[in-house]
């Protein structure tokens, strides 16, 4: 027996099952151990690290073994049934999720929408919304350029105005980055779309505050939670914002094409869906959900995805993928003859600004001479190294990064 089979099989004979509100998810027959967890959850990922080091996962993330293992049965079980009845099966289970899902997000069930992705979340509501001419939409530089690109066709088809805030978000104090979009309301404000995570400097964004402001104001606010979902904890009625979007693929362990969609329930009847079949129930959350024939196992793939993250608890994976960061930052401190900023490191995802170092160079000799991917992103003369390791990844692996970093740039 191989040593990786010999090792999981000690826990076969401890089955782990979850159970909310005394129901079970549907396959009970896999098992998840209830000793020993952190190291059965790290070699979950630990195939992944074959060719190369991914510390680019808030890209898209790595789909743990358990969940990739039932998502290729769920294909085969779902490709020879009627796609009818394969819907139809799904449907009890579905609402379970969407159930369980709105306990650990902060949402009912009636506010959920499961989506393709982020992309397809945040267009829901800017193609939706009953927007006109000279309408404004409020978003900061730092937003996802998807995001941008939507709200520039409509700044062209419908004439709305887009009032783009331009700051770095680590550069100021939160009450100036809340006083930026305060200042920026006018009365013909109509929408504040704001990133909780940012992609390029991974920086947390005060979003309930900001929604308070919006909402004395009378603006509704969409939240870009892209990076959020399986990273960290978020409370969506607690932060109050209208719209929340996000997706199962990155963060959250769950296999590529599968996005969240939350809208408010007094605001469903507000938003058009994208796609128009049985529009006769204008404030069912299912609407958004008319997409016809799709890879209903995707969905399947959720409910492992939120087992499996829940059996080993967000908070321990957060927990774990910080010490990651955290010693290859350390590492790099004592290490590194080039000046860089602290990254505020409160998420899985870190990106450290490196002064005057090339980094697109960096990151490509990073990959072709030493198998490690991450990101080099930012702004013209203001860019960061975005590092997002998955779980599979060691803490030896971060500290020769951070070597080899070192020795590159000097
Ligand atoms: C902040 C942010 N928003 C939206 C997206 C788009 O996400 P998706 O690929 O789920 O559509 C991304 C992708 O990385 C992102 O970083």
């Amino acid at each position: 027996m191989s040593q990786r089979r010999q090792f999981l099989s000690q826990f076969a004979a401890l089955p782990f099952v979850l159970n909310v509100n005394n129901r079970q998810f549907s396959d009970e027959k896999v098992v998840l151990p209830s000793k020993n967890k952190k190291d059965f959850f790290i070699n979950q990922y630990v195939y992944a690290n074959k060719e190369y080091a991914n510390l680019n996962c808030a890209s898209a993330g790595i789909v743990p073994e358990y969940v990739l293992n039932n998502f290729q049965k769920a294909i085969l079980e779902y490709n020879v049934k009627s796609p009818y009845k394969a819907w139809d099966d799904w449907q009890e289970e579905r609402s379970y999720l969407k159930k369980e899902l709105g306990v650990f997000i902060g949402a009912k069930a009636s506010e959920i929408a499961f989506v393709r992705n982020t992309t397809e979340a945040i267009d829901t509501i800017l193609f939706g919304l009953n927007f006109e001419k000279g309408d404004e939409v409020i978003i900061g530089k730092y937003d996802y350029p998807f995001l941008t690109g939507t709200l520039k066709q409509l700044s062209k088809r419908k004439g709305i105005k887009i009032i783009e805030l331009d700051f770095h978000p680590e550069e100021i104090s939160e009450e100036e980055i809340i006083a930026k979009y305060a200042n920026a309301i006018t009365n013909r404000t109509k929408l504040i779309a704001v990133t909780h995570i940012t992609h390029r400097e991974s920086h947390l964004m005060p979003v309930e505050q900001i929604t308070q402001l919006a909402h004395n104001q009378n603006v509704r606010v969409l939240v870009d939670g892209a990076h959020t979902l399986g990273n960290i904890k978020i409370d969506i009625h607690k932060i109050n914002c209208d719209f929340y979007t996000s997706c199962f693929h990155k963060a959250f362990g769950s296999v590529l094409g599968s996005g969240l969609l939350f809208i408010k329930e007094a605001q469903i009847k507000n938003v058009y869906p994208l796609h128009a079949f049985g529009f006769s129930e204008p404030d069912a959350i299912e609407k958004f959900e008319n997409l016809g024939t799709r890879p209903f196992y995707n969905e399947l793939a959720i409910q492992q995805a939120f087992k499996f993250l829940q059996w080993f608890g967000q908070s321990n994976k957060l927990e774990l993928l910080q010490n990651l960061n955290n010693a290859f930052y350390k590492r790099l401190k004592k290490k590194a003859n080039f000046k860089f900023e602290e990254p505020i490191t409160v998420t899985g995802n870190q990106s450290i600004r490196l002064i005057g170092i090339n980094k697109g160079r960096m990151i490509k000799r990073l990959k072709e001479e030493y198998n490690y991917i991450l990101k080099s992103t930012g702004y013209p003369k203001h860019s960061f190294l975005r590092l997002s390791p998955h779980p599979g990844i060691s803490k030896k692996q971060m500290e020769k990064l951070a070597e080899i970093i070192a020795k590159i740039a000097d």
